[in-house]
């Protein structure tokens, strides 16, 4: 048996890590041959929430589940973790945009970057669920200097995964059998589902279905389909978001399968012509815990136009925070 990972999860008595927690227990995430320590954290005025939950996983009686430590600060939550799955954020409730929230989330992820900087493990991989989640991981990842930006993610493969489970629905096509979705740019309204590169049992997509509702029926359903489970539950989703936080870490630590491309948000490198320096959703493959952007993609001026929209929209988030973000420096590069 391996040694234990310490895995750290905000929100942990809200309603997503209500269906994570017993998945990571389980050995969904990281394995069935790995033990896991969960550091829960949780505001003060939710701790008792927390130690129920607490209880329910002990009461599963989980092999894998190492211990539950149970925190109301970042501080002692975080300390020597290898993951951090930041769930915890102001939620959006119905009619809210999410620019709304930009500014009370990021003082949030600032007291989450500078915790994880001086207390997580060096090799720390953090995965932000929270919204506007890559505008919050790029402040998680300024205020963390002593950490590399590639050891943040924010979540796109809910949309990922949205992508391939209406399309599957669309074409008649079993899930496993459809590959190579990619999810450009912001987990946000002006994402851009990319179904050109897209398979089903290795034959384009793009042969297999009508442009016209790709364009106006497919990328409107994926761009909206957070504030349509909003809508429809009062709710954010929950149970999808948990699997995509699976998919995403397992994919990260485990690889992707051969030939497989994910969508992750992660820090830009300039591909693609993406601004530098942004958390931007990129197809990428994972290897050994690391992931490297699918490069040589061809784009249409269709497609880059929309990859340019979202683009703007991150660059526009990134100037509305601008202030509160701590100078460059050398070691965050
Ligand atoms: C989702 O995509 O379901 C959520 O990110 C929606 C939201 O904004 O809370």
């Amino acid at each position: 048996m391996r040694r234990p990972v310490r895995i750290a999860v905000t929100g942990a008595a809200g309603a997503i890590s209500n269906s994570l927690l017993f998945k990571v227990a389980s050995g969904e995430m990281f394995g069935k041959d790995q033990p896991v320590i969960l550091q829960l954290i949780e505001m003060p005025g939710r701790m008792e929430a927390l130690r129920g939950l607490a209880m329910e996983l002990e009461d599963c009686a989980y092999p894998l589940l190492h211990t539950i430590t149970l925190h109301d600060n970042v501080e002692e939550g975080f300390n020597n973790i290898h993951y951090a799955l930041l769930i915890g954020a102001r939620p959006r409730g119905p009619g809210m945009e999410r620019s709304d929230l930009l500014e009370s989330n990021a003082e949030i992820f600032t007291r989450q970057g500078r915790a994880l900087n001086d207390y997580a493990n060096r090799d720390v991989k953090v995965l932000v669920v929270g919204n506007p989640a890559n505008t919050n991981a790029l402040i998680a990842s300024r205020n963390a200097p002593k950490l590399s930006p590639s050891q943040f993610t924010a979540l796109t493969r809910l949309d990922h995964n949205r992508a391939k489970g209406i399309l599957a629905n669309h074409t008649g096509a079993n899930p496993r059998n459809i590959g190579r979705i990619v999810i450009w740019g912001n987990h946000s309204t002006t994402q851009y589902p990319d179904l050109h590169h897209a398979t089903v049992l290795d034959e384009p997509v793009m042969n297999q279905i009508d442009f016209d509702w790709y364009q106006n029926v497919f990328i409107p359903k994926i761009q909206n389909r957070g504030a349509e489970i909003i809508e429809a539950r009062s709710v954010s989703s929950a149970a999808s978001a948990a699997q995509a936080v699976v998919d995403h870490m397992r994919d990260w630590i485990l690889g992707t399968d051969a030939g497989e491309i994910v969508s992750m948000g992660i820090v830009s490198d300039g591909s693609y012509g993406v601004e530098k320096g942004i958390f931007y959703s990129f197809p990428v493959r994972c290897d050994y815990g690391r992931y490297q952007i699918v490069r040589g993609l061809d784009i249409s001026e269709w497609g880059r136009e929309r990859m340019r929209l979202t683009e703007a929209e991150l660059l526009d988030e990134k100037a509305a925070v601008n202030h509160l973000l701590p100078p460059e420096t050398e070691a965050s590069h």
